[in-house]
């Protein structure tokens, strides 16, 4: 609905964009909470914006119609001119004020008008904000009220808005308010957390936030009502929250503390100079602490903001590489209830599966825990189904997959039947064939992980071989090619299942880097078919493509392109979300998919950026990049890809 557009992702979380009538707004996105009284503002808009880049600002629509002058103001020239600020505005309601005050006298028609009257970019429902303790049936009149009223919102308002999303504590609440946040409004708003942010009650909000999250579609953009200490963000963004309002930096240095990405610290503790930032420079922290009053709290507000828009900005960065889990991971060593909140949300993995990529450009771990993430999670799952009903494997060290390794390893005994090779990772016991295969591939040959009495020159290996399996195999001869024509079916049984691995042509071979030993290509004919990435993926060239589709039951792997994008995605353009007809709901973010048209003639291969379910939700942006396409020579890297008609 809001035209809300991804651009980059790392699961849930992404790099978005949407428009506003005063610009747009990137995401994930800081909105500092700002009082609509200049006296009040430890730091005014103004500055945030030339000095921290900060162009989305949220306010009080409440405080500002219950205040005379300021009303007057905002009624006369707008909220913009009265915050002094030329970028987005999203003005709330009243409601948390309702939360805290027992009452507003302001009714929810009227302060709605009263948002587009003053010319807000993103208008909120004057929502019932509900208790973490509130039980369901209170919980659900509160939810009903409040949906009634967003109803009657999303008549009456043209513009954007945001639907905050209620129900307590309650699963079901929740996920019918989050369906209804995103059907009625652009922005879906996650409220009544405020508690639980405060008194780091993460566990709750994970909860909360597993139960919101299957509603929630993927045209809205997820607001968290609250969720302001920079600490929070990388975990919150995890499952998908996109925009971020809160007091905290205010809240915070009223009571002298300073907030950082990893807890909060009380400003006089601090006696060495911790930061380098463009305010310490002006004065230090250590300063800042002996001085009193206004000045010293508009400072320490100051460095909260700096410290939060930093944080922020590390966030969106470990989306785009693809180590969000790591930093959240990180984070959360900050406090045990956040860590707590974190293996809350380890505990839920099908939140985030349908959209956990294919692979990533690096699996880092944090520690032990690292181990339960979703794309561990998956590749443990997809593994078991893959080695069922094999006989029992041989266990090597994580050995390297390179050939003076593999020379020594039989595949087959003396009788003819496979001998199969498991290899020890951190993850668990691996079939040898794809232990380079993401995320099991970061560990092979790294020394840490690997038993330090295992460690393995090929000459002792090819002891530890015959005593496994001497006498029954063939240990003079080199076992090189056989292991490199076995992975080659292995990777694409992998990625394919065995039938379409058995059915693909005999002439499929297999080619190692000579730098490296490991496997990067299947040619066929001498010309490449699919490329093998560090990441142990098999993708498909054009020719690969071609080779494969008449092998994959219908609609397989496919994602199928509207008549007039045909042209376009034909000469190698991007597919842009609103062109796509059909896709294969077994597809993943990151994954090659047949780029065909409705008579399944194969136009491109692409790689997606979404995953099949969100496309139909996103009418703005890309669906898949073309990597190879039938008009051209294969793509070395992403085209630009302009937009098709
Ligand atoms: N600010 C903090 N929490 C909330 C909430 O639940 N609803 C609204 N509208 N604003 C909030
Ligand atoms: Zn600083």
């Amino acid at each position: 609905m809001t035209g809300f557009e991804v651009v980059e992702r790392d699961g849930l979380a992404r790099l978005g964009r949407f428009d506003t009538p005063h610009g747009p707004i990137d995401t994930p996105a800081l909105l500092p909470v700002v009082h609509p009284d200049p006296a009040r503002q430890p730091v005014s808009p103004k500055e945030m914006h030339e000095r921290l880049d900060v162009r989305a600002v949220i306010t009080s629509s409440y405080i500002v119609w219950r205040t005379a002058p300021l009303r007057a103001v905002a009624e006369a020239e707008g909220i913009h001119r009265l915050l002094g600020h030329d970028g987005p505005v999203m003005t709330d309601s009243g409601a948390f004020q309702q939360h805290a005050y027992g009452s507003v006298e302001v009714g929810p028609d009227e302060i709605l008008a009263f948002q587009s009257a003053i010319r807000s970019d993103i208008a909120t429902v004057l929502d019932l904000f509900t208790e973490p303790e509130s039980s369901h049936e209170a919980a659900e009149a509160a939810l009903e009220a409040t949906l009634a009223r967003a109803r009657d919102a999303r008549r009456a308002r043209k513009g954007l808005l945001a639907v905050p999303v209620q129900g307590g504590s309650h699963d079901d609440l929740r996920f019918r308010s989050a369906r209804a946040a995103s059907e009625l409004g652009d922005i879906a708003a996650v409220g009544g957390v405020v508690p639980l942010l405060e008194q780091y009650r993460f566990v709750e909000l994970a909860r909360i936030l597993v139960a919101t999250r299957p509603g929630l579609g993927a045209g809205s953009a997820v607001h968290l009502f609250g969720g302001g200490h920079p600490m929070t963000f990388a975990f919150a963004a995890l499952f998908g929250v996109d925009l971020f309002d809160s007091s905290a930096y205010h809240k915070f240095a009223r009571r002298g503390r300073l907030l950082l990405p990893e807890g909060s610290v009380a400003i006089d503790e601090v006696r060495d100079p911790i930061c380098r930032c463009f305010l310490c420079a002006e004065r230090p922290l250590s300063e800042v602490a002996g001085l009193s009053g206004p000045e010293r709290e508009r400072r320490i507000a100051y460095h909260n903001l700096v410290a939060s828009v930093e944080e922020m900005g590390r966030v969106r960065r470990a989306i785009r590489d693809g180590t969000l889990w790591e930093l959240a991971e990180r984070r959360a060593a900050a406090h045990p209830a956040l860590r707590a909140g974190l293996a809350e949300a380890r505990r839920h993995p099908e939140v985030f599966l349908p959209t956990e990529p294919e692979s990533r450009r690096a699996f880092r771990e944090t520690g032990p825990e690292s181990r339960e993430r979703p794309a561990v999670v998956r590749f443990l799952r997809h593994l078991a189904a893959y080695a069922a009903g094999r006989p029992e494997p041989k266990r090597v060290p994580a050995v390297a997959l390179r050939p003076e390794y593999l020379s020594h390893l039989p595949i087959r005994d003396l009788s003819g039947s496979s001998v199969y090779w498991e290899a020890v990772t951190p993850l668990g016991p691996v079939p040898l064939e794809l232990s380079e295969t993401y995320p099991a591939g970061p560990y092979l040959g790294i020394d840490e992980f690997v038993d330090p009495r295992s460690h393995l020159s090929p000459a002792t290996l090819a002891k530890k071989v015959e005593a496994a399996v001497g006498g029954s195999a063939d240990l003079d001869r080199d076992w090189t090619a056989d292991w490199t024509r076995f992975q080659v079916r292995s990777l694409l049984e992998w990625r394919y299942g065995r039938v379409v691995a058995r059915d693909l042509p005999p002439s499929l071979v297999g080619e190692r880097s000579p730098r490296t030993g490991r496997l990067r290509a299947i040619r066929s004919d001498s010309e490449v078919v699919f490329h093998i990435g560090t990441d142990g993926v098999v993708r498909p060239t054009f020719r690969g493509a071609g080779l494969l589709r008449p092998h994959l039951p219908p609609g397989r792997e496919r994602v199928v392109v509207s008549d007039d994008a045909r042209p376009f995605v034909e000469a190698g353009r991007s597919l842009f979300a609103r062109f796509v007809a059909s896709a294969d709901p077994a597809l993943v973010p990151g994954a090659s998919a047949l780029l065909v048209d409705r008579s399944d003639e194969l136009l491109a291969v692409g790689r997606l950026l979404l995953a099949p379910h969100e496309i139909p939700l996103l009418s703005r942006g890309v669906a898949a990049r073309v990597v190879a396409h039938a008009r051209g020579p294969e793509l070395p890297s992403e085209p630009a890809g302009e937009e098709a008609p």
